[in-house]
């Protein structure tokens, strides 16, 4: 194979780094294929960026594999880099020999022509192929990349969680069970599942966070974070859930909730401002087709100050407003995502980070403030998609987290390794999840987390 000999395109176009006249190798799949009788244009793209190269072919009688290449096939162009004469295209590829690598037919999906996103998802293995999806993966591979940095930068250490576990971190019970227990001859004891026979002894689920593991991590190690898959079984089919999902989850030892929010702000900001210098020609290309005001936006928030707003006075701000909100407000309500989009879109028109929610609809690990009705809790609350961020500082003291569990009927016994953290070296520490698909939906303007992800899982939905 001429793995090795090939130049990418983004090298070409991109990075400007191959010299003129030079004898090349490409290799990529067709975008199209236009012909005359003495000319051939073959528009090629191999995924490394959002440009596609032109291959031009003269006397195309000499090149044999010529007449079986068609929108979709994989080839393999040889030829020198020249100047293009035509507009629009800094370079193109006077192609001196072309080989088909992999034949597509008339059948092939993408024919040119634009496509709707609900049928993009029906053939999910095709559409990374086009350039909407092209642009996706590629922003995704940078801002993850960009994660890494940020807090890499910052000594921060990386945590690998399980995903396999025994706890319901969120104590909201809409958590994947695993199992290899027989569905149809589940044994009993009792009159209940007996779990013992099962793989780990225990009742297992898929994690829906990895904050308990990444506390362990943070008393331990100073600050960390992670980032990878979390599971929620919740049957809720809106265009921001997924029932699998990436989330990256600080976690500092020795911080309170204001240097939460203070690292939760420039976390945001670190990551829109890469997208806007790293991505330069994806978010050109969203900015163009899926949303004009997405470089506004993330400037905007960029240059703003987030808001900070108790929530009471959130719930104050609710209670004023003149707005008809499906959910009626009072104190103690969780706020929905009407009540979220509207604090802040229309009120405050930038992000906002409401804090110190009621105790009652909160986590049992958040830590409870002296007024004993409130906890110290944070989301971030953007524009467009609602709450990006969730957050809290930690219960660290034994006696008051221990009260707290009983009031929610937490049960205490397999929390065993938490209450340790509480009475060796216990330390004031927070944290927070940033949903890295919610985010990116934000920076590429697209509105269904379905298609910021290469493989959604919703309800009902679990094909490729
Ligand atoms: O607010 P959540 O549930 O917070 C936690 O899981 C904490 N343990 C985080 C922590 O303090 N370490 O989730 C955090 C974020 C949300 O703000 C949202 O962006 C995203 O995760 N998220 C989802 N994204 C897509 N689909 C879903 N079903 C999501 N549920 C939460
Ligand atoms: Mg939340």
């Amino acid at each position: 194979m001429d793995y090795f000999k090939r130049t990418r395109i983004s090298k070409i176009l991109l990075e400007d780094r191959v010299d003129l006249n030079q004898e090349i190798l490409i290799m990529g799949w067709v975008r199209t294929i236009r012909d005359s009788k003495e000319i051939v244009f073959v528009e090629i793209n191999d995924g490394s960026c959002m440009g596609n190269l032109q291959a031009v072919v003269d006397n195309p009688d000499n090149f044999p594999d010529l007449k079986q290449i068609m929108t979709g096939a994989a080839v393999r162009v040889a030829g020198k880099l020249v100047e293009s004469p035509a507009k629009g295209q800094k370079y193109e590829l006077a192609a001196s020999s072309i080989r088909l690598l992999g034949e597509a037919d008339q059948s092939y999906p993408l024919q040119k022509k634009r496509h709707s996103f609900e049928f993009l998802r029906e053939i999910a293995h095709l559409r990374p192929r086009t350039n909407t999806f092209g642009a996706i993966n590629r922003l995704r591979s940078k801002i993850a990349f960009a994660v890494h940095k940020f807090y890499q930068e910052r000594g921060f250490y990386y945590i690998h969680t399980p995903v396999i576990t025994a706890s319901d971190c969120e104590g909201a019970g809409d958590m994947f069970r695993i199992t290899t227990l027989p569905l149809n001859a589940v044994p009993e004891e009792n009159g209940k599942i007996d779990y013992n026979q099962d793989f780990f002894g225990t009742e297992t689920f898929l994690t829906v966070s990895g904050q308990l593991e990444a506390e362990i991590a943070a008393l331990a190690l100073g600050d960390v974070y992670t980032f990878g898959p979390t599971f929620r079984a919740e049957n809720s089919n809106t265009s921001r859930h997924a029932s699998e999902f990436w989330m990256i989850e600080p976690e500092m030892a020795f911080c309170d909730l204001e240097g939460d929010m203070q690292i939760a702000t420039d976390f945001l900001k670190y990551l829109f401002s890469y997208a806007l210098e790293e991505c330069a020609d994806e978010m050109a290309f969203f900015g163009k087709w899926i949303d004009k005001t997405v470089r506004e936006t993330l400037e905007h928030i960029i240059s703003s100050e987030f808001e900070r707003l108790p929530y009471t006075e959130a719930i104050k701000i609710l209670e004023k407003s003149k707005q008809k909100f499906e959910f009626p407000v009072a104190w103690g309500i969780d706020l929905q995502s009407e009540h979220e989009r509207y604090l802040t879109e229309q009120v405050f028109k930038r992000p906002v980070i409401v804090f110190d929610y009621p105790k009652k609809i909160k986590a049992f690990y958040m830590r409870v403030n002296d007024d004993e009705k409130t906890v110290g809790a944070m989301d971030v609350l953007v524009p467009k998609v609602g709450e990006i961020i969730g957050g809290s500082q930690r219960e660290e003291r034994f006696d008051v987290l221990q009260a707290h569990m009983e009031e929610k009927g937490v049960p205490l016994e397999p929390y065993g390794w938490y209450f340790d953290l509480r009475k060796y070296g216990s330390a004031p520490h927070s944290g927070f999840g940033l949903g890295f698909d919610r985010t990116l939906m934000y920076i590429s303007g697209m509105t269904n987390i379905r298609d910021v992800q290469p493989f959604p899982r919703v309800p009902r939905w679990a094909k490729f």
